[in-house]
């Protein structure tokens, strides 16, 4: 079962939260936008109770393991790649290259255009053992078939023309696309991006699965997280915290103009689910001139960078906490100094002790500052929650996308600049 729970209460009590009358004057839209999702059954809920992509993910993963890959590029960029780097981040060791104990590949993501990115990948990784996965749903992303053609002209120059061919995969519309065109020319191995998910929602498709298991998750574990999500919210419809969020952080901008929602993940693993939140809420709710502008965080450290705008800066944000009950791995701080009182208090207690006490104590200080806030709470980080989660913040950005009554799953406005883009490269 998935431990994940949520604590709205710091929206209200605050001076200057949320009232009841709010939330009670939503609630109609609130249950309709629910029974519409519920209803209407949008790709992205469909996927937990799908288990052929975690099943093709899952082989193909193992045929990668298998073969004694050394490397494994993952090509993509924005929906395509900030969901697979969040589950890396959030469950790998966060030194998983260097580890000898490594359950596969050496893990890369080239997700910007950055020649010095990936000219490093590109010089760590042993050609004869690498395996590409060229991740876009369009089958024409700029960055993403630049990064691929470079990486396939490194890979054509070790192994031959073609021989790069036996260990690409292309995660792509499994119909139409240029890259579906490339791949069926050239023969290659084919993950498809269901029609009906859009990028920023297909993390629990074999965008995601495909890089997580081939690194050893448990990609079972993580889509029973989200049923368990999707499964809860059919049941309590609205009334589901994830639901219920959706409401507060809309009121928050709407009615108190909270318009900054600062996600502060304390857990450095958890930094890059925060990077993946901030492009869910942003690309699909930045419409019409509505929308919150989605901030990442992470404690403790911008308590030493951002905590003070927090605290008495504008009263324009809603900071939601990601708290972390178990860290799975602690170190006990050791006794020293205990003369001098401003470190002897530290030894005898433990590092995620500490974490979780600053996390705590920053939760007080901004309540008793006036400041709302939320929180999301981890009992520990591993799978099954994680696909909780996932689950539950795309299901809030929905919801969230019928009360401010935009379309959530569209991103008009990425394109003009991609069409100035094309003219000046020549497309
Ligand atoms: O969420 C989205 O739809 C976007 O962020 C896309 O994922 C991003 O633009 C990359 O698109 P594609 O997968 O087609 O390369």
């Amino acid at each position: 079962m998935a431990d994940v729970t949520f604590d709205f209460t710091n929206l209200i009590e605050v001076e200057g939260g949320l009232e009841q009358r709010d939330i009670s004057e939503t609630r109609p839209r609130l249950e309709e936008a629910a029974k519409r999702l519920l209803g209407d059954s949008p790709g992205f809920m469909r996927l937990p109770k799908t288990s052929e992509y975690a099943e093709a993910s899952a082989a193909l993963a193992e045929e990668i393991r298998a073969s004694g890959a050394t490397d494994f590029i993952h090509i993509g960029i924005g929906g395509s790649a900030l969901g697979p780097m969040a589950v890396h981040k959030a469950l790998r060791h966060p030194y998983y290259n260097l580890i000898s104990e490594r359950p596969g590949p050496r893990m890369h993501f080239a997700e910007n255009v950055d020649p010095t990115t990936l000219s490093a990948i590109l010089d760590v990784s042993e050609p004869g053992g690498t395996w590409v996965n060229v991740v876009t749903k369009s089958g024409s992303t700029a960055e993403t078939m630049a990064n691929f053609l470079v990486v396939r002209g490194r890979l054509a120059e070790a192994l031959g023309d073609f021989g790069y061919q036996e260990r690409t995969i292309a995660t792509t519309d499994p119909e139409e696309g240029f890259l579906k065109q490339i791949a069926d020319r050239e023969d290659l191995k084919v993950l498809p991006v269901p029609k009906d998910v859009g990028g920023r929602f297909s993390v629990l498709t074999p965008v995601g699965l495909l890089p997580a298991a081939v690194s050893g998750l448990d990609v079972d574990a993580m889509l029973a997280g989200a049923r368990q999500c999707v499964e809860e919210v059919e049941e309590r419809g609205a009334e589901h915290p994830a639901i219920v969020g959706a409401a507060m952080h809309y009121l928050m901008d709407t009615a108190r103009g909270r318009n900054v929602r600062v996600m502060m993940a304390y857990s450095d693993a958890l930094e890059r689910l925060a990077a993946w939140f901030v492009q869910l809420w942003a690309e699909s709710l930045g419409k019409d001139g509505k929308g919150s502008t989605p901030h990442g965080a992470v404690g403790t450290t911008d308590q030493h960078s951002q905590v003070q705008l927090y605290m008495e800066g504008p009263h324009d944000k809603v900071v939601e906490i990601i708290e972390v009950e178990n860290h799975g791995r602690d170190l006990e701080i050791p006794k020293a100094y205990s003369d001098l009182e401003g470190v002897g208090y530290l030894g005898g207690h433990s590092i995620a002790e500490l974490l979780n006490v600053e996390c705590d104590a920053t939760r007080e200080a901004l309540t008793e500052a006036g400041r709302p806030n939320s929180t999301i709470k981890l009992g520990e980080i591993n799978e099954e929650n994680l696909g909780y989660v996932f689950q539950a913040l795309e299901i809030q950005t929905a919801i969230s996308g019928s009360l401010y009554g935009v379309d959530a799953f569209d991103q008009p406005g990425v394109e003009a600049g991609k069409e100035i883009t094309y003219k000046r490269m020549g497309r």
